[in-house]
């Protein structure tokens, strides 16, 4: 029998994460949205490529939620993006209601699901997701952190000429400007990154990061990010299934590590079929843990302006 994975909203990050899992063959797709037809025409035409690609997968599309009933995983995409000028914050009243709305249906359907939450404001939404669902913090978890990482990997990579494969690195903290792309543990075929890219040059990188999904919405101007987004999320929801623990910068639950408490932000798990199975604590330096301990503070206000409007 394959896994079944839900992927609520059905829009540019929605559809092509259901591809990409579809493509893999291990697990059927649940796509949902509230448009009438469109998750129904999408999946159906993914499942028409099944015959090309080689997958006896399945993928239905649906409006409602019995379809989506005993899901191992559930990746919910569904809300706006920005648009050129705004910020991710901008999102935060609107997205919290319809994943609010979501969480409620998708707990009721799948009560034994893992919860990967990739809506904007990633990280005020993962918490909202985790108050609606109940869930425990093991079976709430953001996609971010390995999007932010691969666009610090992939200018590295570009800077260097060499293989993105051979950049190991982290990004921290929250989805959003004051995320925290780390020097001190970035390394290159083994080599600190501080001693291959002067420093000056090493911060126009990291605040490239930072603005890596501005620059993406600047270019496209009608939305915003998703092959990499989908990527992103696909990863996850293997290690969930596979059950790799694969040790990978996600939003988790912290209570205490890192000094953060009672909050979700971007940290390395270990994630696997538990979801969160561990939180790993890296040594960071001061600077590194001053930044991190800032970008919390940013998430702790949009959850402070979720609760007063709840
Ligand atoms: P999109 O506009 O292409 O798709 C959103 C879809 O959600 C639409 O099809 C819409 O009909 C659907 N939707 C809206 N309300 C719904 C509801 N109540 N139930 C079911 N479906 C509903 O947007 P896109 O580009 O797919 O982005 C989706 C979200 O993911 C945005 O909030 C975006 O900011 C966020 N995002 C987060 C990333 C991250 O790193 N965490 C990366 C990229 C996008
Ligand atoms: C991104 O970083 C919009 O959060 C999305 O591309």
């Amino acid at each position: 029998m394959r896994f079944k994975v839900t992927v609520v909203g059905a829009g540019f990050v929605g559809s092509t994460t259901a591809q990409r899992i579809f493509e893999r063959g291990y697990a059927d797709v649940v796509l949902v949205d509230i448009v009438e037809d469109k998750p129904q025409g999408l999946a159906l035409d993914m499942m028409e490529s099944g015959p090309v690609i080689g997958t006896d997968a399945k993928v239905v599309g649906s409006n409602g939620y019995e379809e989506t009933a005993d899901s191992d995983v559930v990746v919910i995409t569904a809300g706006l993006p920005r648009k050129p000028g705004m910020t991710r914050d901008d999102l935060l009243l609107t997205n919290m209601k319809i994943v609010g709305s979501v969480t409620e249906q998708v707990a009721k359907y799948s009560p034994n699901a893992v919860l990967v939450i990739v809506s904007n404001p990633l990280d005020a939404m993962v918490q909202h997701a985790k108050a609606v669902s109940g869930f425990p913090k093991e079976r709430v978890v953001g996609m971010a952190g390995i999007l932010d990482t691969a666009r610090f990997r992939t200018f590295l990579a570009m800077e260097l000429e060499t293989s993105v494969t051979n950049v190991q690195a982290y990004v921290l903290g929250g989805h959003g400007d004051s995320m925290v792309p780390l020097i001190g543990t970035t390394t290159v075929g083994g080599v600190p990154v501080a001693q291959l890219i002067e420093a000056n040059r090493l911060e126009e990188i990291v605040q490239r990061t930072r603005d890596g999904g501005a620059e993406i919405v600047g270019l496209l101007k009608t939305g915003s990010a998703y092959y990499a987004p989908s990527a992103a999320s696909a990863q996850m929801v293997e290690a969930i299934l596979l059950d790799r623990k694969e040790i990978l910068p996600c939003a988790a639950f912290l209570e205490g590590e890192y000094g953060i408490n009672g909050l979700y932000a971007g940290v390395p798990v270990k994630l696997g079929a538990g979801g969160v199975e561990q939180v790993i604590e890296i040594d960071l330096t001061a600077e590194e843990k001053a930044a991190l301990t800032r970008s919390a503070e940013a998430v702790q206000e949009l959850v402070n302006v979720m609760a007063a409007n709840s």
